[in-house]
């Protein structure tokens, strides 16, 4: 059996990581296609460094542009790559262009597509991320479901005979990543070492793109109690420059995106977590960290069910939803037992 991924974004190339080290403990053939929708070096590149996965076989450099031409773009350059590599299944990860491409490509060779991740909805449409996960969910042949919330959505949209619930990825890496920095220092700004600080990240376009919000919420972060560190996204830098929005201000330490590794380490050690990632709600509440996601709703609703994620819509009141008391313990697991990437894999075999 051959896999063809597709995978362009940073947070795929996590996911990547354990499906591709499971691909190849069972002898599957295992295409990797970077579209370059994320290029930096610190976007991609330590990614695979870091998470020992191994060079694309096709990288199809798209770059950035609006959403038309950037998915245009992979759309135009993706017949080729599968007409080359003729794969058994197409994999698709999460809900970035990238996601949508490869499984609109496939879909259209009959080719059959697997879209890990499925299932999620923020249910606002103006997310472009959105879009992407619904469309990706109803032309995929297998819907591999990270949760029992995201099969009962699937159900709901009448997709149940084609999903499997297999865990959530992500929760793989953490768990073999936490264990080999455990014991090491975090790698942090001068002025953070030894002291209290949080760790913050802002990307969606909901933020990033309105100059009142981003200035309001950057102003919310300077003026906090504790020093944050402010992973800065390109599209962050990129907008608050075209703003005239300067990040080091008050409490806020602006710093380039860390690599995987090291954002573990540096959230192990901080006090909270305030994001709009997805991935980082969940990974602050896999670590047991309090997180404040700055945005109205969220795809992982059960980290703010048990009470460790907290949805600040208005960042004039960030600083009071922030500085709250811990949430109550928990050992639930919501998110699986660390065994995601096996389940997918035999679903995909099962499915052949
Ligand atoms: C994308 C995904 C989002 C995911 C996020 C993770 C879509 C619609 N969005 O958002 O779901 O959570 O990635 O980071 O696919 N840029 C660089 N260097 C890079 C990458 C991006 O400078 O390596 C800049 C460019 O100015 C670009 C902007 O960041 O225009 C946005 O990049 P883009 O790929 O459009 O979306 P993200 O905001 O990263």
């Amino acid at each position: 059996m051959r896999i063809l991924s597709v995978v362009g974004a940073r947070p795929q190339f996590v996911k990547l990581a354990p499906m591709g080290k499971v691909m190849g403990q069972r002898g599957i053939e295992h295409v990797i296609v970077h579209t370059g929708q994320h290029y930096d070096v610190a976007m991609s590149d330590v990614f695979f460094r870091d998470l020992g996965i191994p060079e694309p076989d096709t990288h199809l450099a798209v770059g950035s542009a609006s959403h038309g031409r950037q998915t245009g773009a992979m759309l135009a350059k993706m017949d080729e790559v599968l007409e080359q590599h003729s794969p058994d299944w197409v994999l698709v990860y999460g809900d970035t262009n990238s996601t949508i491409a490869g499984a609109l490509s496939a879909v259209k060779m009959h080719i059959r597509v697997a879209h890990l991740e499925a299932g999620l909805r923020s249910f606002n449409r103006r997310m472009p991320e959105e879009h992407n996960r619904i469309v990706t969910d109803h032309v995929a042949d297998l819907c591999l479901a990270p949760t029992t919330r995201a099969l009962a959505q699937l159900s709901a949209e009448g997709l149940a005979g084609r999903t499997v619930v297999v865990g959530d990825v992500m929760t793989d890496v953490l768990h073999q990543v936490h264990d080999t920095v455990a014991d090491t220092d975090p790698v942090l700004p001068e002025p953070l070492r030894g002291k209290a600080f949080r760790v913050a990240t802002v990307h969606r376009a909901d933020n990033t793109d309105d100059p009142d919000r981003l200035r309001r919420l950057v102003a919310a972060l300077a003026a906090l109690d504790v020093p944050t560190l402010l992973l800065a996204h390109p599209r962050l830098r990129a907008r608050a420059a075209g703003f005239g929005i300067e990040l080091q201000t008050g409490t806020l330490i602006p710093a380039d995106p860390l690599p995987y590794p090291q954002m573990v380490r540096a959230v192990m050690a901080s006090e909270g977590v305030i994001t709009d990632s997805g991935g980082l709600q969940k990974e602050a509440f896999l670590l047991r960290v309090p997180c404040t996601t700055v945005r109205a709703e969220t795809e992982w609703t059960e980290t703010v069910d048990l009470g460790w994620n907290v949805l600040a819509p208005d960042p004039d009141h960030l600083a009071s939803l922030i500085e709250r008391p811990d949430p109550a313990p928990t050992d639930a697991a919501p998110y699986g037992d660390g065994q995601a990437a096996g389940r997918a894999v035999d679903a995909i075999a099962a499915h052949s």
